[in-house]
């Protein structure tokens, strides 16, 4: 039997990790089962892990049919010695009976801040065969103290902005300022064990060892409320040193803290002082350790990068950049830094993936639209920079702004950027070839327009660094229909570009905030691209700091000043996000972090509503935002979302063992979804307002008896198809449109808007170019050209939850109970489709159906990960008409059960890769 390609490069993969940590490599797929993809937190060999009881993973992984683990035994140990000769110096859990592979908790001595924690695993298969161990994995831990931090927060304020520096009359003054570089230089007289550069900054920092930058994450620590939280970052720098003369700089730019954020131009939100804190922490071979801090000895000027702002730009001048991160450059006339900062937040350890480039592309076409004037065309929308190569003259200023569209005219459509001004600009050296790319903004763009060159540039002369968290692909789709593969690259897209640190609306216009109902919205969908555990784990944090005093959760996390009533259906996000991060991956540390916050949300709407359960008379909310003329009430968005938080409420506090808490809020849904009827479902079955949204909400919230549903079922699908079929939903209703009607068995109405093109659908989009989703449906229309530029953004993920539906329906992937260890394959294809290809990495290992249709046969290919089962179903009436492998299915291995409702082949299945045809 094959193992499936993703399940070799996950193997591939670990064992390319192992060789790389020097011991185990290539032993461990030889046996029944083998460990595979160990984790710490979630990260792969994660650095600076604040956890003091840090959760392990792996995976297994087998080339047999039906196997899975029975038991497993975890060694960790403090050094490679240690760990090869099997002693678990830190911990040895000994064989533990079970079948769990995820959320091992540590538990073994205390550890310390810094320490390295080498590790590895052995399972034991169904039969009581045991494996080998697998290959090492490492984690080190962060400081865990307070008193861990030698470091002083330092800056350099003269440069701050006084007044305009520009020029554009369009826009009031903006106020930018060169980010100080601040170095200094350090002796290491002995061997060296490990070095470790622990770094964060108020504002971002970009930090350099001995002339090189240290690492390719970008904006550096990241977003937080800063007031209260500020991450850092570890990074091994043990190769980065040298015996004898070092230095040790950062460039520090504004970032979040202090730059321009969101509308109405205003920068400065936490504080006007942008800081850095870091130290270098040297551990010597002899056992010494030194401690390079940031202090008053570190000196600041400013350097080549003469402005930074995320929505403004950068600029650079080329003839001002020197040596200045290298040990012995004359910084004598350099100046003093000063130290302390204006808030006092708490330092933690970033428990996500850093921002990362995840795709360079290159442009596709190249247009000269007036004299000098260049446009490129990336032919993909994303959010990242533009890397330049030019030869120029010294001092020659080339300049570059950024857009999603062109105007009719082929120029660049900048006018849905709102005050963001996104241009980028370079200064010559002269002499050579001359590469730069920016490091402290990033603009949302398909196109590039390039000003200042001397002679026409070549396709090569621009490169896009899409930028993104660096969360791991875990999803592919590919079918015989070309536009519902556009669609599902337009969510990954748009997912990539907006997951930037913190889940943002829009790359590209002055706001990308962490809009909340946009991320409830959209967050399942998002697991089925990428692997967004560790992000969220650090999101949900941010949502819980901005929580209002009363237990409101505000519109967007981190809050901005003013917003903290985030209103039905987007405050509801800080339930319904840690809940979807338990349904994909069984995190339970998840729920009970949030729990209180959850607890005094659903308090607070409580006691705001009226008799317990319905709206008050005044409340703030969106709505079905940005709907299709079908607008549904508010109280009804109300009342749907606060039943739907009652009773994921009541789902957590069953899965927590809280049974109290569970009763007491299963029966508060219970009062709300009778609230609900009472006020809002009319004798008739209709709901107020009568849209498509109301009935999405109803049927999946499960606010109807078993008669009303049907009610409601018809009654959503009539009004899809008085609108010619087509769908009208907004933000809201979009989410789970069309899992809704393949709840109702109406998966049939679900293709037909799936395939449509006309206004409004996602196809429509499709047609006319969009490579990325659009935040309305009507964003650009042939009558109308762009809608109102002061909301208009092409990369607005919402409107791509559909590929939830896409992955379950089409690919007929889903998890049954939580995280995928039991999993429903149920492909429902259409008659224009011929194949789908659907890969989903599951916290358990690789999901995979490849199914295809030919004169009346479909065959279906599906990969189940080792320790996981399956009920796979498909179209047959009795069991000669289905082969496994070409035999009878009841004698295929891995096959366990089979049961006929009706046309139905229900077949229960162990883990494996099958090859099923239907005659
Ligand atoms: C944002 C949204 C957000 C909305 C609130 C917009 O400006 O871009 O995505 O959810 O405001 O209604």
């Amino acid at each position: 039997m094959q193992t499936s390609k993703t399940t070799n490069a996950a193997i591939l993969a670990a064992l390319a990790f192992a060789a790389a940590l020097g011991a185990g490599a290539g032993r461990a797929a030889a046996e029944p089962l083998s460990p595979v993809t160990l984790r710490c937190e979630y990260l792969v060999n994660s650095s600076g892990i604040d956890e003091r009881a840090p959760r392990l993973s792996w995976q297994v992984v087998s080339k047999e049919r039906d196997q899975r683990q029975t038991a497993w035994q975890v060694l960790v140990a403090g050094s490679e010695t240690a760990l090869a000769s099997d002693q678990g110096d830190l911990w040895d859990s000994g064989k533990v009976a079970g079948d769990d592979t995820t959320a091992i908790v540590y538990g073994g001595r205390a550890l310390v801040s810094g320490q390295k924690c080498l590790w590895k695993v052995r399972v034991w298969d169904k039969d009581g065969v045991v494996s080998d161990w697998s290959g090492p994995a490492a984690w080190s831990m962060g400081l865990l103290d307070k008193k861990d931090w030698r470091a002083q927060w330092i800056g350099y304020d003269k440069m701050r902005p006084a007044e305009a520096s520009h020029a554009d009359t369009n826009h009031p003054p903006i106020r930018l300022a060169p980010p100080p570089c601040l170095r200094t230089e350090f002796d290491v007289p002995k061997k060296i064990q490990r070095a470790t550069l622990y770094g964060s900054a108020l504002g971002l920092a970009d930090f350099y060892l001995n002339g090189q930058l240290v690492s390719e994450d970008w904006f550096t620590p990241g977003w937080t409320d800063y007031t209260n939280r500020v991450h850092y970052r570890a990074y091994d720098v043990t190769k980065r040193l040298r015996q004898g003369r070092n230095a040790v700089g950062a460039i520090l730019a504004d970032g979040w803290y202090s730059g321009y954020v969101a509308w109405g131009q205003t920068r400065d939100r936490y504080g006007k002082k942008p800081r850095l804190r870091a130290q270098l922490q040297i551990d010597y071979a002899d056992g010494s350790q030194d401690i390079i801090p940031t202090g008053p000895e570190w000196k600041a000027a400013t350097g080549a990068v003469t402005s930074a702002d995320f929505l403004m730009g950068e600029s650079f001048d080329a003839r001002l950049a020197r040596n200045w991160t290298q040990p012995g450059f004359d910084d004598r006339g350099w100046n003093p830094v000063v130290t302390g900062a204006e808030v006092d937040p708490l330092m933690q350890a970033h428990p996500g993936p850093p921002v990362q480039v995840f795709a360079e592309v290159q442009p596709k076409s190249l247009t000269q639209v007036r004299p000098g004037v260049y446009v490129f065309d990336l032919g993909q929308n994303l959010a990242g920079v533009a890397r330049l190569k030019v030869k120029g003259e010294p001092g020659q200023k080339i300049t570059l702004r950024f857009a999603e569209r062109l105007s009719p005219d082929g120029s660049i459509y900048t006018n849905n950027l709102r005050k963001a001004m996104a241009t980028d600009t370079y200064i010559c050296r002269g002499g050579g070839t001359e590469t730069w790319e920016p490091r402290f903004t990033y603009h949302g763009f398909q196109y590039v327009e390039v000003t200042g060159l001397k002679k026409r540039p070549s396709l090569r002369t621009i490169t896009a660094l899409a930028l993104s968290s660096a969360t791991t692909d875990a999803g592919r789709f590919e079918c015989s229909d070309l536009m519902l593969n556009r669609l599902a690259q337009n969510t990954y897209w748009t997912q990539r570009a907006n997951f930037i640190d913190i889940p943002t609306d829009c790359p590209q216009r002055d706001e990308r905030l962490g809009w909340m109902g946009d991320a409830q919205v959209y967050i399942r969908a998002a697991t089925l691209h990428e692997d967004v555990q560790a992000f969220f784990t650090k999101w949900l944090v941010d949502v819980d700091d901005s929580q209002r005093q009363d237990g409101q959760y505000p519109k967007m996390a981190p809050v901005i000043k003013g917003e903290g009533d985030g209103g039905p259906a987007w405050a509801d996000a800080g339930v319904i996000c840690p809940w979807t991060i338990y349904e994909t991956y069984g995190d339970t540390r998840i729920l009970e972090k949030h729990y209180q916050s959850m607890a005094r949300f659903i308090e607070f709407c409580k006691n705001r509503s009226s008799g317990g359960v319905l709206p008050p008379e005044k409340f703030h909310c969106y709505g079905d935002w940005l709907n299709i003329n079908d607008d549904t009430p508010k109280t009804v968005i109300y009342t749907a979302y606060f039943a739907c938080s009652a009773r994921l409420m009541g789902r957590m506090a069953a899965v927590l063992g809280k049974a109290n808490d569970a009763v007491m809020y299963n029966d508060l849904f219970e009062k709300i979804k009778a609230a609900f009827n009472r006020a809002y479902v009319g004798p008739d079955g209709r709901i107020t307002g009568d849209t498509q949204t109301g009935y999405v909400l109803a049927l999946s919230f499960d606010l109807l008896d078993a008669d009303r549903q049907k009610v409601a079922a018809q009654l959503l699908v009539e009004n899809i198809q008085k609108r010619g079929w087509h769908l009208s939903t907004g933000f809201v209703g979009t989410k789970s449109l069309m899992l809704a009607l393949a709840g109702i068995g109406r998966n049939d109405v679900a293709w037909r808007l799936i395939h449509n093109d006309t206004f409004p659908s996602w196809g429509f989009s499709i047609r006319h170019g969009a490579t990325s989703i659009w935040e309305r449906w009507d964003g650009w229309t042939p009558e109308k050209g762009f809608q109102d530029p002061k909301m208009n953004s092409f990369a607005h993920y919402s409107f791509g939850a559909v590929y939830q539906w896409m992955v379950e329906n089409i690919g007929g992937i889903r998890s049954d109970g939580p995280a995928y260890k039991h999993i429903l394959i149920a492909p429902q294809p259409d008659d224009k489709l011929t194949f789908a290809d659907t890969t989903y990495d599951s916290i358990h290992g690789p999901i995979e159906t490849h199914w295809s249709k030919k004169g009346g046969h479909f065959r279906l290919k599906v990969t189940i990960p080792a320790n996981t089962t399956a009920t796979v179903v498909l179209p047959a009436t009795g069991v000669s008409e289905i082969l496994e492998s070409g035999r009878p299915v009841e004698t295929a291995p891995g096959v366990r059960g089979l049961q006929w409702p009706r046309t139905l082949a229900l077949l229960e299945v162990g883990s494996g890769t099958y090859d099923f045809e239907t005659k």
